[in-house]
């Protein structure tokens, strides 16, 4: 399938790591336009677009290291760059944090909310004003986003809230010809899923290892999912031929949630 993404401009955040820098490089192999990474780990992010740049010359490459859950500072660093681009095709919204809470760490909650959910919302209507017709906005919500699982209210909270902030806005975009639609990844293998592991892990005086083993054996598939396959199938919503394609979630979980 050819994608046609040598005239578009896309911004994935979170693009630093895990599924947003491998869309990253997805959409650079389709030879994409231009390409605003932002991430608020700034040396990471630096060191990931001058790889990008060195592999993809093609591809012009902008960063943007920017908080999402601040909104006047998310409005002050990207209004540049997107008056410099002037226009944004697609949109992909990967930023996103794991932190596990108990109910009434409130702490918690709200940086949890405040960056898988209000993030998502500050950055899409900030690069809404510079999306054309016919643009794509991708949001990556979780299988946690239609289940529960204990001492994750906020994230549970946060990838329940994508998914209706996804149907909702692709109504609203309708008009526009913009597709909103939303991925759910299950067991991911990237920093955030080692980092909760090694976490929990360190909590019960279990080898991680270990862990992953038990975990995989959980997974149909068994194998966890490389974030490459979250890039993929992100890059063909994105693409032109998904065009009648929105207000839809797509789980991708090696089997993980089937028999839920
Ligand atoms: N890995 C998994 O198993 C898995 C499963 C389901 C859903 N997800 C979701 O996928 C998305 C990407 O996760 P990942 O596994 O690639 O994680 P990751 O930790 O590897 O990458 C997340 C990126 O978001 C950035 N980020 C965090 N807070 C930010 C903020 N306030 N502003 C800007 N950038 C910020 C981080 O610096 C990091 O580069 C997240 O929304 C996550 O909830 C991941």
């Amino acid at each position: 399938m050819i994608m046609n993404f040598q005239t578009k401009n896309a911004l994935i955040t979170g693009a630093a790591t895990g599924i947003g820098a491998a869309t990253a490089k997805q959409f650079c192999q389709e030879q994409i336009g231009t390409l605003i990474l932002l991430d608020i780990a700034e040396p990471l992010l630096r060191q990931f677009a001058k790889e990008l740049r060195e592999a993809y010359p093609h591809t012009y490459i902008i960063t943007c290291v920017a908080d999402i859950s601040n909104q006047q500072k998310l409005h002050e660093s990207l209004k540049p760059l997107l008056q410099q681009v002037e226009h944004i095709d697609i949109l992909v919204n990967s930023a996103g944090v794991g932190d596990e809470n108990e109910p009434e760490e409130s702490q918690i909650w709200h940086k949890v909310l405040g960056i898988n959910l209000h993030g998502t919302y500050y950055t899409s209507i900030e690069v809404l004003a510079f999306m054309p017709n016919g643009g794509r906005i991708i949001n990556v919500s979780s299988i946690l986003g239609r289940a529960g699982n204990v001492r994750n209210t906020a994230y549970c909270t946060s990838k329940h809230g994508i998914l209706g902030f996804t149907k909702s806005l692709a109504l609203d975009l309708a008009p526009r010809k913009i597709t909103v639609n939303a991925v759910l990844p299950g067991w991911v293998d990237t920093p955030m899923l080692r980092r909760e592991i090694a976490l929990n892990a360190e909590k019960i005086g279990a080898d991680p290892e270990q862990m992953l083993r038990t975990a995989k054996k959980k997974i149909p598939l068994k194998r966890l999912t490389p974030s490459d396959d979250v890039a993929n199938l992100i890059a063909f919503i994105a693409s032109a031929g998904a065009g009648s394609i929105t207000a839809q979630s797509f789980t991708i979980d090696g089997g993980f949630t089937c028999g839920v």
